[in-house]
């Protein structure tokens, strides 16, 4: 079943999915594809009403995705943190294109030295923000440090629905 094809209808999505459709098609080298997606993002940005409100609450176990579309090449998830929730650290299946609809994504970059890793750099990503990248070089952690929930719509390019994740591997190595 790897041709399956999953979308929830939500408002706002229609747009993307044809428009990530139509970028993947060109089959760009993955960080070109990465930008090209940002800049859809960015032009469709879809609004909070992409969610429910039950799901735009959040939980208070963590943070949650829903994967709202999936097929061969690429998935679209919303993500939702309520304040002060965060991810280990971890790098990504595939290249990926995000955008915050509310809260503060802030990220910490770290590259990997080996034994530990090295804190490279960080990014405050508010609300109507939108940004791309692809491995390697996407070590990061994400937190949600506004004191609202946070939710942001991330587009990777891998069947999420097949692989279970967008987390290539998780690190639990020291940072130094
Ligand atoms: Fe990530």
């Amino acid at each position: 079943m790897d041709m399956a094809v999953t979308t929830v209808a939500r408002p706002g999505l229609g747009p993307l999915v044809t428009g990530v459709s139509a970028v993947v098609a060109r089959r760009l080298e993955a960080r070109q594809t990465a930008y090209a997606v940002a800049d859809l993002l960015r032009a469709h940005l879809p609004g909070l009403d992409l969610l429910t409100p039950e799901e735009r609450a959040g939980s208070p176990d963590g943070y949650v995705s829903h994967l709202l579309h999936a097929e061969a090449d690429f998935s679209i998830v919303a993500v939702v943190w309520r304040p002060g929730q965060d991810t280990v650290i971890h790098d990504h299946v595939s290249w990926c294109a995000f955008g915050v609809l509310s809260g503060i994504e802030y990220e910490i970059l770290y590259r990997d030295m080996g034994d530990h890793l090295r804190e490279i750099g960080r990014a405050e990503n508010r609300p109507g923000e939108v940004s791309g990248f692809a491995p390697p070089g996407d070590i990061h952690k994400v937190r949600n440090t506004s004191d609202e929930v946070g939710v942001s719509v991330h587009v990777y390019g891998a069947d999420v629905s097949r692989l279970g994740s967008s987390v290539r591997r998780v690190y639990e190595l020291p940072v130094r």
